[in-house]
């Protein structure tokens, strides 16, 4: 397995999620209602999988990792813009939380900056994941001999093992609050 297999099979995950986006998305425009729950569902995946675990992972192991290396002026470029895509999705993200949490103070408005939001998720993520599927990930694992390739590996299990403790502890911390 390389590095970017598992990185691949977490954009697998990443898209059936974009098509209960899709659905939800459908059901808000019909029902003019949402269940603010589903979107907290859908946010704490994006946020806690599809950023921290996922874009975590592009960003601390294999972005840190090109730094280091003589980049073709292309592959400079698309690295670049993949770490503006991350920032886009984050925002993105913010707003999405933003708006949910007013509607579920009562105010109908946000219903449309919720939609807003899951419709720029819908656009952003699918072009993001061809972007580095397609024209990212093969080529740049030129760049690293097979020990660096291991060593990226063994990085990412052990930076998955930590999300999940860390995740559980924000669990146990945020009910010890009484949230
Ligand atoms: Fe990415
Ligand atoms: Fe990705």
């Amino acid at each position: 397995m390389m590095f970017i297999g598992p990185l691949m099979i977490e954009h697998r995950l990443i898209e059936r999620m974009i098509q209960v986006m899709k659905v939800l998305l459908a059901d808000i425009e019909t029902a003019k209602r949402v269940d603010p729950v589903q979107v907290d569902k859908i946010i704490h995946f994006i946020r806690s999988y599809a950023d921290r675990c996922h874009h975590g992972k592009e960003e601390e192991i294999l972005f840190r990792a090109l730094s280091g290396k003589p980049l073709s002026p292309e592959d400079r470029r698309i690295t670049a813009e993949l770490v503006e895509d991350h920032k886009l999705g984050r925002k993105i993200t913010a707003s999405l939380l933003e708006a949910n949490e007013r509607y579920k103070r009562g105010d109908t408005v946000a219903l449309s900056a919720i939609a807003d939001g899951f419709r720029s998720l819908v656009e952003f993520y699918p072009r993001h994941i061809e972007k580095e599927d397609k024209h990212f990930f093969m080529p740049v694992m030129g760049y690293f001999s097979p020990e660096e390739k291991e060593a990226m590996i063994r990085e990412g299990y052990e930076a998955d093992s930590r999300l999940l403790q860390e995740e559980f502890a924000e669990v146990v911390k945020s009910l010890e609050r009484g949230k």
